[in-house]
């Protein structure tokens, strides 16, 4: 019986070192480990051990037992992730690769940077989080001005300070350029800016923009309209008309709103300009003398324009896309167009 035993042994560890799928674990066990099985076979015959051998027997044939179930467990779950090679179809067309692409308003961006860097601007840019000084005060905005207004602003909770806000534009950097370079500056700088706003079709709390500075010694309107006209032909089209509308921001002087005649409908009016024919593009101006002087330059010797524009404006403009939030839901039908 002892014989029976180490016999079987040598049978199983060479079956075991013979299984390499699911399959031949699944054979190894209806082979030995099944009622009709090897192992159960000497079990049975125990019976017929006489009795003063049993105890010896009965071990030899435990340790069989345990050492089997031991490695069985182990194959079965080696095995147990391997997906069987038959349930694979070959001749199935493969999936094909998922490729991500870039967002829209990254894209937008980007071909935005690209035209002003031919232009000779470079890219500068700021953080998101402000002090007073910088978004509004050095810029000209009088202590009392809306724009401060808790509707406007997101202000930020600080123990240390109480002037923390989050940049209503990017303007801002700006300033922070002006102290930091002396000219000639000539830099775009794009970014993220907040409004305390209520989120609709037409706006959102949060929305990138556009900025751009020029400053030299004899910059004039002239440039200003020139660079924006230069840009307007790269970025929308190549017969880009433009007129200069006066208004008001507290940091340039004169100041300007600039209209493109509609791209898409040559002035005839149509759905995305409204049927006015125009679309507005940007602010912009002669940067105020006040705002050289508080950023530390001279405006009796330097002057300077700027800019401003927003990018979610623009991609709804070139798109004909009617709602903002379309542009930030990250639905695949919208996104698989860009
Ligand atoms: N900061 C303005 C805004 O957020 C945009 C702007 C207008 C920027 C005129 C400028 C500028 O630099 O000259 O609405």
């Amino acid at each position: 019986m002892l014989d029976k035993i180490s016999s079987l042994r040598i049978t199983i560890d060479a079956d075991l070192a013979g299984i390499n799928s699911r399959d031949g674990v699944e054979s190894f066990r209806l082979t030995h480990l099944v009622r009709k099985g090897t192992l159960q076979a000497l079990v049975d015959a125990l019976r017929d051990v006489p009795k003063e051998e049993k105890p010896l027997v009965g071990k030899a044939l435990n340790d069989l037992r345990k050492h089997t179930d031991a490695e069985f467990e182990r194959l079965s779950e080696q095995y147990a992730s391997v997906a069987d090679v038959k349930s694979i179809d070959v001749t199935l067309p493969p999936r094909g690769p998922l490729p991500g692409s870039i967002h829209p308003i990254t894209q937008t961006l980007e071909r935005i940077v690209d035209i002003f860097r031919s232009m000779g601007f470079s890219v500068a840019e700021g953080p998101d989080v402000e002090d007073d000084a910088h978004n509004f005060g050095k810029l000209n905005f009088a202590v009392d001005h809306p724009a401060r207004d808790m509707q406007d602003t997101f202000f930020v909770d600080s123990k240390e300070r109480n002037d923390l806000l989050l940049r209503t534009h990017t303007s801002s950097v700006q300033v922070r350029l002006m102290q930091s370079t002396k000219p000639p500056i000539r830099s775009i700088m794009p970014g993220r800016v907040y409004r305390n706003e209520a989120v609709s079709a037409r706006a959102l709390a949060e929305f990138h923009q556009v900025e751009g500075l020029y400053i030299d010694k004899g910059v004039s309107m002239a440039d200003l309209k020139g660079t924006i006209l230069a840009f307007a032909q790269a970025f929308y089209a190549a017969d880009a008309e433009l007129r200069f509308r006066t208004s008001y921001f507290p940091f340039t002087e004169p100041s300007a709103e600039v209209d493109m005649r509609c791209f898409l409908c040559k002035g005839a009016g149509c759905r995305v300009c409204k049927h006015t024919g125009w679309l507005e593009i940007l602010g912009c101006g002669m940067v105020h003398p006040k705002v050289l002087e508080n950023c530390g330059i001279d405006p009796e010797v330097y002057s300077g324009f700027a800019f401003g524009f927003g990018v979610e404006r623009v991609l709804m403009m070139l798109t004909g896309i009617d709602d903002i939030r379309k542009l930030y839901d990250n639905d695949l039908r919208v996104l698989r167009q860009f």
